[in-house]
């Protein structure tokens, strides 16, 4: 496959959930880039003094990203501002709810997927069809490694995300020859206040801003997936070759069940209250 080069300099990119975290670190390392970037977030005010924060080359825009009419003004407010269609989307917004599967609310588990799956639908369906039309663009959909590796006490927040490396898989073959790349990148842990809270023990944990690299670097590399660090894309991928009975005792040492029992919950409670009043 071959994609139109990008030029970074002067580029529009649209960043969602973009006001804190992984979101913003990557707004920051498109802005240092030379690209004009819309940080677009369900919390406006944030999104706002974000991109104060980065200058005349950023703008802050309210956000759900699960309601598509919400995701289609963000996405017309960005093209106006800078007055060029969308070189490249990025879809960040995600929300990881923890706790085992039988003790999760009805309501978290449909906020988890009208975020983290549908979030990422409304933001392709919306943006591809002027992308394609161009012949040029490129989507980077944030996944996780949970997409690859099921992690107990994740369970929901496992699905969402092996639906988004599926979705970004099958639209990057049906996009094959248009111009138009799509790819995924795959964090372990990362510092931020959605993983807050949770010791994940051996699993290893970087910073926002080492995926912010990622996802900058997938423009010039339109690699299909980034997994960050790269050697846990290559555990996970392993591990499926590996007989279950093996696994599991590796796992038990490696303590994988984390996400339930090894959480400050004063700590936690904090992300979790805010994820709660969505
Ligand atoms: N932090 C990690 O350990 C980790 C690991 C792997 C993958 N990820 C993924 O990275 C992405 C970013 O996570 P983060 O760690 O920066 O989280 P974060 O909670 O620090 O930031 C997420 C941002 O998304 C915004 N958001 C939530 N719902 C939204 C909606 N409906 N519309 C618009 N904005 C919305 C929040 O307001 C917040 O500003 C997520 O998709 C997450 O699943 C994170």
């Amino acid at each position: 496959m071959s994609y139109p080069r990008i030029d970074l300099n002067g580029a529009l990119v649209a960043i969602t959930g973009a006001a804190r975290g992984i979101g913003l670190a990557t707004a920051r390392a498109f802005v240092a880039e030379g690209a004009h970037v819309a940080l677009g977030d369900l919390d406006e005010a944030l999104a706002v003094r974000a991109a104060a924060d980065l200058g005349d080359r950023a703008m802050g825009h309210a956000l759900d990203v699960t309601d598509k009419s919400s995701y289609a003004a963000f996405l017309d407010a960005a093209a106006r501002w800078r007055g060029r269609p969308l070189d490249v989307l990025v879809n960040n917004a995600g929300v990881m709810p923890n706790g085992a599967f039988l003790a999760q609310s009805d309501r978290i588990d449909q906020l988890t997927m009208d975020v983290n799956v549908y979030g990422v639908i409304h933001g392709m369906r919306l943006a591809l069809p002027g992308m394609v039309e161009r012949g040029r663009g490129h989507v980077v959909n944030v996944a996780s490694l949970a997409g690859k590796f099921p992690i107990k006490g994740l369970a929901v927040y496992n699905a969402s995300k092996y639906a988004v490396v599926g979705l970004t898989a099958a639209t990057r073959l049906e996009l094959d020859e248009t111009g138009v790349s799509v790819s995924a990148v795959l964090p372990s842990a990362v510092r931020t206040e959605l993983s807050s809270g949770i010791d994940y023990g051996i699993l290893p944990a970087v910073d926002p801003e080492d995926i912010a690299d990622a996802v900058v670097r997938t423009v010039k590399t339109r690699a299909a997936e980034t997994a960050v660090p790269g050697y846990v894309g290559l555990m996970a991928n392993a591990a499926g070759l590996v007989p279950e009975s093996l696994l599991k005792v590796v796992r038990k040492a490696a303590h994988d069940d984390a996400a339930i029992t090894r959480v400050d919950d004063t700590v936690r409670r904090v992300y979790l209250d805010r994820i709660e009043k969505q």
